[in-house]
């Protein structure tokens, strides 16, 4: 089963590209997640990792620079949150591949959980901003 499922109530925030990339985002993870809990072998784990962390990346520099572009007033607010994402998600990824740590159930709902929180209450109120 899914980890998440995109819906409107949760995580529309009519910004095109955003809903957009949150809807590949979410893809990536829910494969990352299957990959883990159903027992994938260690490299197509590693492969899938990198995949979605760098999206996130990316994810995370096009909205900066759209919020950035608009002289949004919640940009460094925002960002610190994105920063905070990618320190945890840069430790893992290293841990991962030192053979240190696994993506397990409680990484997933980790990740699953932050979204859930950051999109309504970070991405969501950029709308009108971006769209204007
Ligand atoms: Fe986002
Ligand atoms: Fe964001």
């Amino acid at each position: 089963m899914a980890l998440i499922t995109w819906n409107v109530e949760q995580h529309e925030t009519n910004v095109n590209f955003a809903d957009d990339e949150h809807k590949v985002l979410f893809d990536k993870l829910n494969k990352l997640y299957d990959l883990a809990i159903g027992g994938a072998e260690r490299g197509a784990i590693g492969s899938q990792l990198d995949d979605l962390i760098a999206y996130v990346v990316d994810h995370f520099a096009h909205e900066e620079k759209e919020m950035q572009t608009k002289n949004y007033a919640g940009f460094g607010a925002h960002k610190a949150e994105h920063d905070a994402l990618v320190g945890i998600c840069g430790g893992l990824q290293a841990k991962f591949h030192a053979g240190e740590a696994d993506v397990t159930e409680e990484v997933g709902q980790m990740v699953k959980g932050w979204l859930d929180s950051h999109i309504p209450a970070f991405d969501m109120p950029y709308a009108d901003v971006l769209n204007g």
